[in-house]
C-alpha cells in the first residue's frame, strides 16, 4: 500500500524536485483552506513543489492540516504551516 507522499509524489529524487521548481510560484506565501485533504491539500503540495516558499495549510481538521504542512516541509524550498480554522465563521477567524 503506498504511503501519502507516495500518493502525492513526493517521492521524486532530489534532483527531479529541483526540476520542478519552476519559477511560476517562486518565493510565494500561499493560504489554502480546505488543506487538510483532497483538492486542498493537493493544491498546498503543487504551490511547494512549484516553488512556493510557505505555504499556510488551514482546515477544519487541525490534524489533517498539519499533516499537510509536514508534507509541504519536505520540500526544501518550502515552511509549511498547519492550522485549524473555521473559514466559514470569520468573527472567531478575526480572534484566532
Ligand atoms: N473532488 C472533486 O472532483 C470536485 C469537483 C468539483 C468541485 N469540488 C468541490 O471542491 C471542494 C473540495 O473538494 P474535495 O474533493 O477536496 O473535498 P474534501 O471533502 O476531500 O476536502 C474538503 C476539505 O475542506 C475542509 N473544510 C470543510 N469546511 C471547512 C471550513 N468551513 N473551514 C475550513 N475547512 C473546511 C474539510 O475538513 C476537508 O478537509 C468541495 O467544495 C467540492 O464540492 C470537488
Amino acid at each position: 500500500m503506498m504511503n501519502l507522499r507516495e500518493q502525492i509524489g513526493i517521492g521524486l529524487g532530489r534532483e527531479m524536485q529541483e526540476a520542478e521548481r519552476t519559477m511560476l510560484n517562486q518565493g510565494l506565501v500561499v493560504f489554502i483552506t480546505g488543506a487538510g485533504q483532497g483538492i486542498g491539500r493537493a493544491t498546498a503540495v503543487t504551490f511547494a513543489r512549484e516553488g512556493a516558499s510557505a505555504v499556510i495549510a488551514a482546515d477544519l481538521n487541525e490534524c489533517k492540516a498539519k499533516e499537510t504542512a509536514a508534507l509541504v516541509d519536505a520540500f526544501p524550498n518550502a515552511s509549511g504551516f498547519g492550522l485549524g480554522l473555521d473559514v466559514s465563521n470569520l468573527p472567531r477567524f478575526r480572534a484566532q
